[in-house]
Order: C-alpha cells, then structure tokens, then sequence
C-alpha cells in the first residue's frame, strides 16, 4: 500500500435523510485494492450548520426517536441493540444491549443516563466529532437509551478542554427541549418525561474513568469506587446508571433506522469456535496520530487494517522516515511493531496478536523516536494522572517512570530491566481501576519488542541491533 492511493478513497456513505435511503451495503475494497470510507454515522460531518436542529431536522433528525415511540416498546428497543452486537466505543468494548439489560426496572429511584464525553485517552480526538458537528445525533442516541431503559435525567459530562463540544451540546439540549425532544411527556409519550445536562469536567484523565467520573459529577474528587456495587444498581446519587460513550450511543439511531440485523451484519463477525471472540459489528471513528503526514478522523467498517488506515489515509510516515512502532488505540495498549500492521482494526483481531482495539485511535512512532524517551513519557503521563488511591498504581507508576528516566539518562543496567518486569506483575490486576493496567500495557510491550534500544542506552552493554563493535551507548 502506498499513501498515493489515498486520494481514490470512495465513501460508501448513507447520504441523505435518515428514514430516506436504502441501509447501506457492506464495504467493498475497490479495484485499486483501497478499503472505503464510510458514512453512516458521520454522515452529516460536511453539511453546512450540521449542528443546529432546523439544519438537522432536514436531515432526519430525531425521526429515529419518533419511529421508537410510536412503534416500539422500550424492551423492542434493547432487543434491537442487543441483535445489532453494538460494543462499546469508549475502549473496553462491553455489549451494549447487556449494559442497558442490567438496569432494574422495578427501582423506584430516578435513574441517571452519564453520557461519557470525557475524551481523555490520549490520542484520541473522535468524541468531539460528533458534539461539535452532529450534538443532536448524540442526543437523540441518549433519549433512545433513557427510553430504552427507562431513565429519567441524562448527564453529558464532557472534558473541560473542549469548550465548542461544550458550547455545540448546550445548544442542542436547549434547541430539543423548545422542540419538544426533551422534558415533559415527551412527542406526547405519557411518562416519557427526560432532562438533560451538561457537566464540564476539570481536566483529569480519571475522570473518564466511569465511577471516578461519577464521583466528579457528585462534586468530590474524581476516585474511581470499588465495584461491585456496579452503576447499573448503584451508580450516580445511588441510583440505577447507564454509563456510555458518546460514540456507543451515536450508533443507536442508525440501528434503529436499518436494524439490528444490518448492523451486526456489518464488520467482523464472532468466532463461533471462540465464545469470546464476539466480532465487531458495524463502523467505527477511527484516527491516526504521531509521526505521520496527515493525521485524522475517519469512519470506517470494521475490518479495514491497521497498515491501510496509516498508509492510505493517513499518508504514511514523514518523508525519509519509517514506521517503527504503533499503539492502535488510545495509549493505554500494547505496541505493535511495524512488522504487524496487517492486522484488522477489530476487537478480537487486535486482541490476538496481543493488544487491542481500545479506542480505535492509533498513536505511531517513526524511527527517530527514542523508545526510552517514549517510555519515560508514557510513565509520567500515568503516574502524574494516578488518583493515588492503590498503592501499586500510585507508588509503581513513579517508580517506573524514575527508572526510565535512569535509563535515559545513561546510568541503568540491566537489573533495572529485571526490576521493570517485577513492577509490572506487583501493579497490573492489583488496583481498583484499570488506569494502572493501562499504564503497563504499553510500557511492557516496548520494553520486550525493543529492549535493544534499552541496553543500548546503558554503560558498557553491546546493542544486538547495531553492527558489532559499535559503542553502544552515544551511538545514535
Ligand atoms: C483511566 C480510564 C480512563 C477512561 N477514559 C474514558 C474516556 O475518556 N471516555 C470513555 O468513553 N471511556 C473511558 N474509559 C472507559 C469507561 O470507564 C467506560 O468503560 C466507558 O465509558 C463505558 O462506555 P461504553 O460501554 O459505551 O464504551 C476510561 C477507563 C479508564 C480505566
Ligand atoms: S488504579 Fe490508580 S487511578 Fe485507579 S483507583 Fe487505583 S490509584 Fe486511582
């Protein structure tokens, strides 16, 4: 593949109002061998004020909230998000439809929507897509769950970073409720009766994390709780929650529009021989970051592979420049070398060759980049975002980021690397929420796939990758 073909990328798009056109066919790669854009949910992306209800209105706005309404019981609405196998876009790719099934329908206690606008991973830049240029799909995506599942008030707690998504929701729940799309007995449904509220966060990567972010949107600090009691019985002000990504839900009007079945038809499908491998059904946000030319956001049904999505669309490496690593997902994974790019952008394929799809953001390094540098980066990142609650997560992560930091500066040894290995099996699985497990994956991962660059960078250790004799340390 070369970043050329890039400009015959064809789009096999939805166009045109929803409830208007026929459910699109399944991507096809073209004769050039380029595996197409899709728009089905990024659809509205290039129309003019996409953002505003009249503008969204004419293209099918909220239409998807009337079908359910009128034609469909809130259990016909779960059993059609469970049918279409919709996993979570927000990086652990739980089932959608069980989500919402854990709901106890028989609480008399209001039950809370959190929309998970908090964005936080780094490298990943998709959420704010769909509130700065479709906030209406993202809330009409909302009122379907809270009919779904018989929710009274939906939070959007969106990253205080970015103020237009902030500004763009605001707009649409004011614009919905004077439209009749939110408050009371809503479209004339008696009973259906939802609020909405944005809740601009402070700025820590925690609180992206669904229960710290629930203890934010309390007004203590961002603390991730014990679990169980999980959300869906317990979660914001003690009361039944749905926690989801702002992506998730955007999917939930297009599958309703198509169907459950035309969604799970799309993608990866499951591995009848691995009840684990439960495929990755219709499109997915996906974006490029780091060392390449044209970094981006673009929509793609799963299945396209990492290689296309950085050489086709994203241009490839700078000129003169290799790809020597890439993080498929956010930065919380494991790395891939540039010898395993042809894997498809899917949860269980990612998974198989020892990482994961995450947030479906990749993040690449070139060969000028310095994996120790890298690492000592990735390391303080965690460690300076820890909540310090565990203390493998709180202590370890410091620690590791004091011994790359060691390394870098030319006085490790190899015990240090033995001493690496040992942090990471006394931290990951041994704290209350997974910012600590996220903080090994990928620095373990680069540790063992370049540990040559590590010993290159210690006193009196030969480097396997140079040519013998080399001086190791200052060679590069
Ligand atoms: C440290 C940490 C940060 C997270 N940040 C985000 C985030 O910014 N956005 C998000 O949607 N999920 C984030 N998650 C995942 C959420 O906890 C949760 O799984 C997700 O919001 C569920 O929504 P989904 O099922 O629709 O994916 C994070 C998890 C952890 C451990
Ligand atoms: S793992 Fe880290 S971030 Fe998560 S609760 Fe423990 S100390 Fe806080």
């Amino acid at each position: 593949m070369t970043a050329k073909k890039k400009a015959s990328k064809k789009k096999a798009a939805a166009k045109g109002p929803a409830g208007s056109t026929p459910a699109p066919a399944r991507a096809q790669r073209g004769a050039d061998g380029v595996y197409p854009e899709t728009q089905i949910l990024s659809r509205n992306f290039g129309v003019e004020d996409s953002w505003t209800l009249a503008v969204a209105r004419e293209q099918g706005a909220y239409t998807m909230l009337e079908k359910a309404l009128a034609t469909m019981t809130p259990a016909q609405v779960v059993e059609e998000v469970k049918t279409s196998r919709l996993r979570g876009r927000g990086g652990a790719g739980f089932p959608t439809g069980v989500k919402w099934g854990f709901i106890p329908q028989d609480s008399k206690k209001t039950k809370y929507l959190v929309l998970n606008a908090d964005e936080s991973e780094p490298g990943t830049f998709k959420d704010r897509y769909l509130m700065e240029l479709d906030p209406h799909l993202v809330l009409e995506g909302c009122l379907l769950c809270a009919y779904a599942t018989g929710l009274d008030v939906i939070y959007i707690y969106i990253r205080g970073e970015y103020p237009l998504s902030i500004t763009r929701m605001e707009g649409a729940i004011e614009e919905a409720r004077q439209a009749g799309y939110l408050g009371k007995n809503i479209l004339g449904k008696q009973g259906f009766t939802v609020e909405a509220h944005v809740h601009p966060g402070a700025g820590a990567y925690i609180c992206g994390e669904e229960t710290g972010m629930l203890e934010s949107l309390e007004g203590k600090r961002g603390h991730p709780r014990i679990k169980p009691p999980f959300p869906a019985v317990e979660g914001a002000f003690g009361c039944p929650t749905v926690i989801n990504n702002v992506e998730t839900l955007a999917h939930v009007p297009c599958i309703i529009e198509f169907g459950g079945a035309w969604f799970a038809g799309l993608g990866i499908q499951p591995d009848p021989a691995n009840p684990r491998a439960l495929g990755s059904s219709g499109t997915k946000l996906m974006g490029v970051s780091g060392d390449v030319k044209n970094p981006g956001v673009w929509e793609f049904e799963f299945g396209i592979t990492l290689r296309e999505l950085i050489y086709d669309y994203a241009g490839g490496p700078l000129d003169g420049r290799k790809v020597k690593a890439v993080i498929p997902g956010g930065l919380s994974m494991p790395v891939l070398t540039a010898g395993e790019l042809d894997v498809p952008m899917g949860y269980d394929a990612l998974q198989k060759v020892g990482s994961g799809l995450g947030t479906a953001t990749a993040i690449v390094m070139d060969d000028a980049c310095d994996m120790v540098e890298a690492c000592e980066n990735i390391a303080h990142f965690f460690a300076d975002e820890s909540c310090g609650q565990c203390t493998p997560c709180r202590e370890g992560c410091h620690w590791m980021e004091k011994i790359f930091a060691r390394i870098k500066a030319g006085e490790g040894t190899p015990k240090d690397l033995d001493l690496l290995e040992h942090l990471f099996v006394n931290i990951e699985g041994r704290t209350i929420c997974a910012l600590a497990d996220a903080a090994v994956w990928p620095l373990r991962s680069i540790l063992r796939k370049f540990r040559h660059e590590f010993l290159a960078q210690m006193p009196g250790q030969s480097d396997p990758a140079l040519p013998a004799g080399s001086a190791a340390v200052g060679a590069r």
